[in-house]
C-alpha cells in the first residue's frame, strides 16, 4: 500500500466549506439569555481592558462586579479549616510527615484521615450521587436543620446547585407544552434552562410592595389559566430567600403554595442556596414544613415531589469556584429517581474536591475542637459585613430621587425599582438599550460598578430595576452611585 505524504495530501484540489455561524446551531441554545454575564458585564470587562492599558483613562480607578454572587472575587478570604482540609485531601502525603501537625490543627488533620478513610484518591471519579460518606454527613445536617429524618440515598451531590437544576428542569421537560412555574423575578438560570429544553415558562409575579411576597392563590390562577391553553404545569420553583428579591418566604406561605401543587401533582423545585444568608426574619426550609404538614395528614402530602437545592457558592463559605452542591430528593417514583441517577451518571461524577467541600460546609469543626473559635468568628466577620452593607445599600437607595428599595432580608442583592424620565426612555431607545440598561450602562460608565438590569431577571411590563450585590467591599462605591445617580436625574429630567 503506498502512503501520502502530508504535502500530497494538502495539493488535493477542492473548494473549502465555509466555518458554521450561528443560526445553523441548536435554535433552543440561541434563545436562551442570562444576563448575569450579558451586555453590562461585557462592557465592565472592556473597560477594564482599558484601565489595564491606561490607569487613568477613565473616571474610576477600577471595575466593582455587582453584578454575580460571586464573593471571593470581591475579596472575600475563604474561610480557613474548609481550605486546610481541601489543601491535606488534595496532597494527604502531608499527612503522613510529623511537619503538618506545626502548621495544621489537629482537627483539620482528622477530618482530613476521616474523609481519606472514606475516599480513595479525589482523583478518582465517585459514584454518580457522590461519595457515600458526604452524603451521609448532608443527611445528618438536614435531619438538624429540620427535625425531621433525612436518608443518604435522598442525597445527590452536584457541581454547584446549577447542575441540579439543569439535571431536574432536562428532564421534566417533555416538549414545549410543559409549564414551569417560575417566579417573576428570577435567576436567570432557570428560564435560560427551559428555553434550552424548549419547555414553556409560566411567570407568577412577585409582589414587590409586600417585599416580594408570593400569593398561592395566584399560582392557582397560572395552573389553571395554563391548563385552559393545553399546557401542562410540570413543577414550581421557589427561590428562597429570593434571587433578585432577597426576601424570604414565610412558614404559611410554604405550606399554602404546597397545598396548591399536591392538588395539581405538581413537583417543586425549593433553590435555597441562600439558607445561611438570612439577615431578618428565619429561613424555613421547604422540606421542614412538607414533612410538618405530612405529620397532620399522610394522604393529602403523600405523592407530593420535592427537590430541595443548596450549594457552596452561598452562605458564608462563597466557595463559588469550587463547584459544590447537592439536592436532597423526596416523593419521586422509582422509575424517575432511575433516570435522574442516569443523567448524573453521564457527567460521571459531580468535581470531588467540590463534593468535600459540601461535607466541610454542613458539619464545620466541632465546639470543642482548636478551630472552632477561628472559624466563628471568620463566619461572624462575614456576615456581618454583609448585613451591614445590606443595610446601607438599602437606606442610599430609598434615599435616592425616584428610586425605592425593598429592605433585603437575605442573599446577597437589592434589587431597587427606578422611575425614569422621559427624556432618559428617549436616550436609551436612541442607544438601542432598555431604559434599565441604559442606567446601568451609564452608572457603570461614569463610576465603573457594574450591576445588571432588571430585564434579566424578569419584572412587572412597564418598570425598571437592577440587581446589585451588596459583597463588595467598603461603602465609597455607594457614596460614588448616590453622586452619579443626582447628576443622572439632572441631566435627563424633563
Ligand atoms: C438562586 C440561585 N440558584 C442557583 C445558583 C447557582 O449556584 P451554583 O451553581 O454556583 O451552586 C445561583 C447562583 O447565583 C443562584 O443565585
Amino acid at each position: 500500500m503506498s502512503h501520502s505524504t502530508l504535502a500530497q495530501i494538502a495539493k488535493v484540489d477542492f473548494k473549502p466549506a465555509p466555518k458554521l455561524v450561528d443560526n445553523q446551531l441548536n435554535p433552543h441554545a440561541l434563545v436562551a439569555k442570562y444576563a448575569v454575564r450579558g451586555r453590562i458585564p461585557t462592557m465592565a470587562e472592556q473597560l477594564k481592558g482599558t484601565l489595564q492599558s491606561d490607569p487613568d483613562a477613565l473616571p474610576f480607578d477600577k471595575i466593582i462586579s455587582a453584578n454575580i454572587g460571586n464573593p471571593q472575587q470581591l475579596d472575600q478570604k475563604p474561610i480557613t479549616f474548609y481550605r486546610q482540609v481541601l489543601a491535606l485531601i488534595e496532597y494527604p502525603d502531608l499527612l503522613k510527615n510529623d511537619y503538618v501537625n506545626k502548621i495544621f490543627p489537629h482537627d483539620a488533620i482528622d477530618r482530613a484521615n476521616e474523609i481519606m478513610e472514606n475516599l480513595v484518591s479525589v482523583g478518582a471519579y465517585s459514584h454518580s450521587k457522590g461519595v457515600l460518606y458526604f452524603r451521609q454527613t448532608v443527611a445528618r445536617y438536614i435531619e438538624d436543620r429540620d427535625d425531621h429524618p433525612a436518608d443518604p440515598e435522598d442525597i445527590y451531590l452536584t457541581a454547584g446547585a446549577s447542575s441540579a437544576v439543569n439535571y431536574l428542569l432536562s428532564l421534566l421537560s417533555n416538549g414545549p407544552q410543559t409549564g414551569f412555574l417560575i417566579p417573576i423575578p428570577q435567576y436567570p438560570l432557570y428560564t435560560a434552562s427551559l428555553a434550552l429544553n424548549d419547555a414553556k415558562v409560566l411567570p407568577y409575579y412577585l409582589k414587590e410592595e409586600e417585599n416580594w411576597s408570593v400569593e398561592a392563590s395566584e399560582i392557582s390562577e397560572v395552573i389553571k389559566k395554563a391548563k385552559t391553553e393545553g399546557i401542562s404545569p410540570r413543577a414550581i420553583v421557589l427561590i428562597n430567600p429570593g434571587n433578585p428579591t432577597g426576601s424570604i418566604l414565610t412558614e404559611e406561605t410554604i405550606a399554602e403554595i404546597l397545598n396548591v401543587a399536591a392538588e395539581h401533582g405538581i413537583v417543586v423545585i425549593a433553590d435555597e442556596v441562600y439558607q445561611e444568608n438570612v439577615y431578618e426574619g428565619e429561613f424555613i426550609s421547604v422540606k421542614k414544613v412538607l414533612r410538618d404538614l405530612q405529620k397532620l395528614d399522610s394522604t393529602k402530602y403523600e405523592n407530593l415531589q420535592l427537590a430541595s437545592l443548596h450549594s457552596t457558592s452561598k452562605g458564608m463559605i462563597g466557595e463559588c469556584g469550587q463547584r459544590g452542591g447537592y439536592m436532597e430528593l423526596i416523593g419521586f417514583d422509582q422509575s424517575v429517581l432511575s433516570q435522574i441517577l442516569k443523567l448524573a451518571s453521564i457527567s460521571l461524577c459531580p468535581p470531588v474536591i467540590g463534593q468535600a467541600l459540601v461535607s466541610l460546609m454542613v458539619n464545620p469543626p466541632h465546639e470543642s475542637h482548636p478551630s472552632h473559635g477561628p472559624f466563628r468568628s471568620e463566619k461572624l466577620g462575614i456576615f456581618n459585613a454583609l448585613k451591614e452593607r445590606s443595610h446601607k445599600l438599602y437606606l442610599a437607595f430609598n434615599k435616592m430621587e425616584g428610586v425605592s428599595c425593598q429592605e433585603p432580608q437575605g442573599a446577597m442583592y437589592c434589587f431597587p425599582q427606578l422611575t425614569l424620565s422621559k427624556k432618559v426612555k428617549a436616550a436609551a431607545a436612541d442607544s438601542g438599550m432598555a431604559p434599565d440598561e441604559f442606567y446601568c450602562a451609564k452608572l457603570l460608565e461614569n463610576t465603573g460598578v457594574c450591576t445588571v438590569p432588571g430585564s434579566g431577571f424578569g419584572q412587572v411590563p412597564g418598570t425598571w430595576h437592577l440587581r446589585t450585590t451588596f459583597l463588595a467591599p467598603g461603602t465609597e462605591w455607594i457614596d460614588n452611585w448616590a453622586k452619579f445617580h443626582e447628576n443622572f436625574m439632572n441631566e435627563y429630567r424633563d
